[in-house]
């Protein structure tokens, strides 16, 4: 999937823009996602009001709901700025001082210049969308935050390396194998500025954290014949390449491998996989302030480390950690271990109780209260890179949540490739069920009254098939 050429003048004239804006408050609110990427851009947005002296405050919404809308428009302070969160709403905000700096699908019942604020310059809305920009993988909200950062003052781009941390965890990385478009002027401007070594390698999670057997047996998208879920498969492959899967008793990672080991397995991974070898490798983003097997080295692994906290009520501890606490990492390595239990609980909840059902167009599962409404997204798309799963339907997870059942469908690239959009079909579906939702193109969510679940699948399926050609 190539970089869009996009309107890079618009942007550029609309980033000066806001640039002025936040230059000219004295005081600022910053709201942001509580996923990697809003944590991400949540740490640009405060480092860069520090920077300027500016009285701030930083909070976390899992979502838009009426009470944040409500609660943006009655702010108190001259600015409030929306990172990775706003856009699919932006008909609803009526204050003047809004700066949105997201990536997400924005709403059709904002006309970009038409709104009566927007002409007084109200609304400082910076999404790629407007620019023909692919928001799904060419640029995050932490990117665009960060591009904002810049503008407001070049120095900034030692925060280059936090938005590559939110691409990565908004898995901007996936269809091209690496990051493209604006994305990769930003990969650009963390190595210059000796943040970031782009590395080409297997793209498999896990390199820097897992032992060389797992990471290699849990290797999926594309999956190694013989390897992925494989324990023996792996073991006898390490054997055979004369790779000792430890050193001085303890387990080595992918990256422990010296470079010989690396390339005589990469060599023998490559063979097994045959025609799919092409979507194995690609770049890997290593930062290069923190020690390889931290965790917080690989980009990916320092994503998922954010997501741990925020996902599970501890965004500011995510916070913290991208602004470099070192008090804050045994925290998050914690919040970490807790994460990784969860995840696994859930995955063996869903495979032992058979929950997951198909449809023609579509496949799902209702994990009810077992599963954190933050968290099931992230299961859904495990699953969907699991034997388990078809992978050419979409998949469609049901958890309940405070406010009704909160949906997340997950989907291929190749399907998008096709005419599915998600975001839509999520859109369009839960308002027909008295819901709402939104997102991208892949990966998007709703939240839907309990007893409209079959009623909201039905819509669904109608609207994948008539998208798919
Ligand atoms: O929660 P989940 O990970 O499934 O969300 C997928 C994407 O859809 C996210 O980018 C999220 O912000 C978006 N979303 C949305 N409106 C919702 C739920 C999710 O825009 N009601
Ligand atoms: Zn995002």
């Amino acid at each position: 999937m190539p970089a869009s050429a996009g309107d890079p003048r618009r942007m550029a004239r609309d980033l000066a823009a806001a640039a002025r804006v936040i230059r000219d408050a004295k005081t600022v609110r910053v709201v942001t996602h509580i996923d990697a990427d809003g944590i991400s851009a949540g740490a640009i947005a405060d480092i860069t009001l520090e920077r300027l002296g500016k009285e701030h405050t930083v909070g976390f919404e899992k979502k838009i709901t009426d009470e944040v809308v409500a609660s943006v428009n009655s702010s108190p302070e001259d600015v409030v700025w929306i990172c990775d969160l706003g856009s699919g709403y932006l008909s609803e905000f009526d204050r003047y001082g809004l700066v949105i700096t997201d990536h997400h699908v924005p709403d059709p019942r904002w006309r970009g210049r038409q709104t009566i604020l927007d002409s007084f310059g109200g609304v400082q809305h910076l999404n790629p969308h407007t620019y023909g920009i692919d928001g799904s993988y060419e640029v995050c909200g932490a990117g665009m935050t960060y591009l904002l950062s810049k503008e407001i003052d070049p120095a900034n781009v030692d925060l280059a390396y936090l938005a590559v941390v939110g691409a990565v965890g908004d898995f901007q990385d996936s269809s091209n194998q690496r990051l493209v478009g604006p994305n990769a002027a930003i990969v650009g401007d963390a190595v210059a500025n000796g943040d970031l070594v782009v590395e080409e390698d297997l793209r498999f999670y896990g390199r820097d954290t897992r032992p060389v057997n797992q990471y290699l047996q849990y290797a999926s998208d594309p999956s190694i014949p013989g390897i992925s879920d494989n324990p023996k498969g792996c073991y006898e492959l390490l054997d055979s390449l004369g790779i000792q899967a430890k050193s001085g008793g303890r387990w080595r990672s992918w990256s422990d491998l010296s470079r010989e080991e690396h390339d005589r397995a990469v060599d023998a991974i490559l063979e097994r996989l045959g025609p799919d070898a092409d979507k194995a490798v690609g770049e890997m983003y290593r930062i290069t302030r923190y020690e390889k097997g931290t965790g917080m080295s690989d980009a990916k692994e320092f994503a998922t480390v954010l997501n741990s906290c925020g996902r599970y009520d501890d965004a500011p501890t995510g916070l913290r950690v991208c602004r470099g606490d070192v008090g804050a990492l045994k925290v998050a390595e914690e919040n970490r271990a807790e994460h990784r239990k969860h995840i696994s609980t859930a995955l063996s909840y869903i495979r032992d109780n058979h929950l997951l059902r198909e449809r023609r167009f579509i496949q799902w599962f209702d994990a009810g209260s077992e599963v954190r409404e933050t968290v099931v997204g992230i299961v859904a798309g495990m699953m969907l890179s699991s034997s388990d799963c078809r992978r050419n339907i979409p998949i469609i997870a049901f958890a309940d949540s405070d406010d009704g059942v909160k949906v997340s469908a997950r989907a291929n690239r190749d399907l998008v490739d096709r005419g599915l959009n998600l975001s839509e079909v999520m859109k369009t579906a839960a308002e027909i069920v008295g819901g709402f939702g939104g997102g991208h193109t892949v990966a998007a969510g709703a939240t839907i009254p309990p007893e409209k679940k079959e009623e909201f699948l039905d819509i669904v399926e109608d609207l994948v098939s008539s998208q798919i050609e």
